[in-house]
């Protein structure tokens, strides 16, 4: 089979590795990728500019593609596997009715509330004066999300009633990095810890993948602002069996059933991030139509199965007849990141430390590019260390060495991944 991969991250990095080692497939084609991606085995990228869809169905087209696996969120939001369908060409991911539940958080909330799904209490705005007079009635802190899509960053957690009524106002005229919105959610701040769950989805069923937790704030102890993620492990205890049968029964189901009464089927990754609070009880924080980055590159690790044979049974609603192997040791990613971000941070620094191997480990390429024969940074997350090791603490262990191998200039990571529950530190344990 030929595959194609649409993204340029850690996560596409990851899938492509795990593609490249199915026997099923002879090529595989991403675009853009990046010059670690590259590295992998089967692996060429197609770099063109300014992608549009019709560029996608081109590549499928020309370099005749069997399957394409679309790592982030953009181009599913905006209708990727709808053109796709119509083409008849095959594609992994959901369709843009789907893909509104990250593509729109207004649109996620009225189906959680619909369906009766615990969800943080919110309220949508259209404009400032009635923001902020609802913004006066709450308690403090206070979270104010922009509506759409903005990397991550478009959720910011308020603890004073001033700064929030300025984030209102900039929200809606522009002025908060590069982020402009004609719509606003103001939500409770819910307190607990936080992980991310993740299945496939086919029709009406439902296979969890590994169990997987991230690190969103840029700070050790989660402290300081939301960024995409510096780093991630597989499995967590935050997820027993129990707490995977009450997301199922109790989030994931009645949100499938919510999306069929408007007619909307959903197909593909399905991604729950949690809140969990000090009772065990999952709280719905947001829902993301793709794998997590990088999230992605901790459960891959851990894929014993074939990754193909899992797109394929999905696409081909056969997950009934679909058992995923995992292996049974822990990994853990840490994120290494150019300094500034989330903000703005400078690029082209030279990365040393990448040709040192150590067992058990693997660099993902997030954020680089190549000059003069050498990788140099080209984004806010620039490499995803990841280990596996027999428990989290081994794992952890080795990929903060791994970590520590690779240098540049104002390279900035956290240190701390994994270790709450490392030592059974969870706030409410
Ligand atoms: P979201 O993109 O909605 O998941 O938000 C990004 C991050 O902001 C989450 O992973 C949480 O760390 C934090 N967050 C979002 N909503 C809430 C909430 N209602 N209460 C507490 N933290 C939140
Ligand atoms: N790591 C969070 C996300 O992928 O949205």
């Amino acid at each position: 089979m030929n595959l194609l991969i649409i993204g340029s991250g850690g996560r596409e990095h990851a899938i492509a590795w795990k593609i490249s080692q199915s026997n099923k497939v002879k090529n595989i084609y991403v675009t853009p990728g990046n010059p670690g991606i590259n590295l992998e085995e089967k692996v060429s990228l197609i770099e063109i500019d300014n992608p549009t869809i019709k560029d996608y169905i081109g590549i499928a087209k020309e370099k005749s593609i069997d399957l394409t696996i679309v790592g982030p969120e953009a181009p599913l939001v905006e209708g990727i596997v709808d053109e796709f369908n119509k083409n008849n060409l095959k594609i992994f991911g959901p369709n843009k009715l789907a893909s509104q539940l990250e593509g729109s958080k207004d649109f996620c909330k009225n189906i959680l509330n619909s369906g009766n799904v615990r969800t943080a209490k919110h309220r949508s705005f259209k404009e400032s004066i009635s923001a902020i007079k609802y913004v006066k009635e709450q308690n403090m802190p206070i979270v104010i999300k922009a509506d759409g899509l903005a990397a991550g960053k478009g959720v910011f957690i308020i603890d004073d009633r001033d700064k929030a009524y300025k984030l209102i106002n900039d929200l809606f005229t522009g002025e908060i990095g590069g982020i402009k919105t004609s719509l606003i959610i103001i939500e409770e701040f819910l307190r607990g810890e936080e992980a991310s769950f993740i299945c496939l989805v086919s029709g009406d069923k439902v296979i969890p993948l590994a169990s997987s937790k991230d690190h969103k704030k840029l700070y050790n102890g989660d402290h300081g602002p939301n960024t995409g993620g510096m780093g991630a492990y597989s499995p967590t205890k935050l997820i027993n069996s129990k707490i995977s049968n009450v997301v199922i029964n109790e989030i994931i189901t009645p949100t499938l059933n919510e999306l069929k009464k408007k007619n909307i089927e959903y197909e593909g990754f399905l991604y729950a991030g949690l809140m969990i609070d000090k009772n065990q009880v999952p709280y719905v924080l947001e829902y993301n139509c793709r794998l997590g980055d990088p999230e992605a590159q901790a459960i891959l690790m851990r894929l014993e199965s074939d990754i193909v044979e899992i797109f394929l049974a999905t696409i081909n609603k056969k997950l009934d007849d679909l058992e995923i192997k995992w292996k049974s040791e822990s990994a853990c990613t840490i994120v290494l990141a150019s300094e500034g971000y989330p903000g703005p941070y400078e690029k082209g620094k030279k990365i040393e430390g990448l040709d040192h191997e150590i067992s058990g480990t693997k660099v993902f390429h997030s954020g680089t590019s190549i000059q003069d024969r050498n990788f140099i940074t080209n984004g806010g997350r620039v490499i995803s260390v990841t280990a596996l090791g027999v428990n989290l603490q081994i794992a952890q262990a080795k990929a903060y060495d791994r970590s520590n191998q690779i240098s540049w200039e104002g390279k900035i990571k956290r240190h701390d991944i994994g270790e709450k529950e490392i030592n059974n530190k969870f706030t409410f344990s």
